[in-house]
């Protein structure tokens, strides 16, 4: 089968012919239908985060597609079945797991990092981790529910924890950050969107912003969001994963607010711990989703409240992959997939 192979930051991504994955018998085997292109992919190929297995691997791990084969010993799900499968995969054994919070299970793996992924015309996967899909949600689009939406969903449900009328700054409208926007304000979010493109704030406002804001028009984006909302507002999220922009969003909250860090970075942030005492700030992060919360979001999807079609602005084959990560870089793209 076809499968884009990356072989470490020096050499990169390799589009090459490997053998289909045999499957265990607690496996399934899913003829991939789509495959969203992540941010997170740039970390392993240009920043140097190293994958969990050491390449060559196939990355990719935000899919959709259709069951093509069962293992021995599966009985959750049939042949033939279209099903998104998501990132992250858990133990279901472990004490977090236990407790419910399985999204930071100790012994998690996830797709195209711990094992090979799904920029692949196939993928094996364990036959408990994926999730079903309604006839009503296209299959290829579907696929950036598997972390593009669930991530966000996550975030903004249960860690950012937003409720009807709160007011919501979100920095960073790309392909998880949009995700975020339409989610709070589906939620019943006041939505301020924060991007360096024009373009992505243009989508914000398309998907549920009630306003948006560049920084470059602006002297600060904090004292900007503080004029706006009377004092700052309830919660920030922090989509792009920039020291930068986790330090100001957390200035961007008011007096008892909360702020949520979604976004990636190894790198030390800076705040004034007198604030969070003083101010009573509540700091979380977000990390995936949990399988729980797949059922409803798809519901959420299925209703129309989410909408997964538009926010794939770009398709791409195998073949095209570096075309969906420049087309990442140069913010044109919102979701980019590629297609097998
Ligand atoms: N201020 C505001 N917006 C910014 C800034 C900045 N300083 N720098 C970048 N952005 C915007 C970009 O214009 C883009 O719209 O952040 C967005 C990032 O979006 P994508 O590149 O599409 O990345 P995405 O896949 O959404 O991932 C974002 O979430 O899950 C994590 O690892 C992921 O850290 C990454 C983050």
């Amino acid at each position: 089968m076809k499968a884009v192979v990356f072989h470490g930051s020096e050499v990169g991504l390799k589009v090459e012919d490997i053998p289909v994955p045999s499957v265990g018998t607690d496996q399934i085997l899913v003829k991939v239908a789509a495959c969203g292109v992540c941010h997170t992919d740039l970390h392993y190929i240009e920043h140097g985060v190293p994958t969990f297995k050491k390449p060559p691997i196939v990355l990719g791990h935000e899919a959709s597609g259709i069951i093509e084969q069962i293992g021995k010993a599966v009985t959750n799900v049939a042949v033939g079945d279209r099903v998104v499968i998501p990132a992250v995969l858990t133990c279901g054994k472990c004490s977090l797991c236990r407790m419910g919070r399985e999204n930071i299970c100790a012994d998690m793996q996830m797709l195209g990092n711990h094992f090979n992924g799904a920029y692949a015309e196939y993928v094996a996967v364990p036959a408990k981790d994926v999730v079903a899909l309604p006839d009503s949600i296209p299959l290829e689009a579907a696929s950036i529910i598997a972390d593009a939406v669930s991530t966000p969903y996550h975030a903004v449900k249960n860690r950012a924890r937003v409720q009807p009328g709160d007011s919501v700054v979100i920095f960073g409208c790309g392909g998880v950050g949009i995700n975020a926007v339409q989610l709070a304000a589906a939620a019943g979010g006041y939505v301020i969107a924060v991007d360096i493109s024009e373009r992505k704030l243009e989508w914000a406002k398309e998907f549920g912003a009630s306003e948006t804001i560049n920084p470059s028009s602006v002297e600060r984006v904090s004292k900007e969001v503080k004029k706006r909302t009377g004092g700052g507002a309830d919660i920030a999220i922090e989509i792009i994963g920039n020291p930068r922009t986790i330090e100001e969003a957390f200035e961007c909250v008011r007096i008892g607010g909360r702020l949520c860090v979604v976004g990636y970075t190894q790198e030390k942030i800076s705040l004034v711990a007198g604030k969070i005492m003083f101010k009573e700030i509540e700091i979380v992060g977000s990390l995936g989703c949990r399988p729980l919360d797949y059922v409803p979001l798809i519901r959420l999807v299925a209703q129309g409240k989410v909408n997964v079609e538009r926010v794939v602005t770009h398709r791409f084959k195998l073949e095209e992959i570096e075309k969906a990560f420049e087309a990442m870089k140069e913010g044109v793209s919102l979701r980019s997939i590629v297609v097998p």
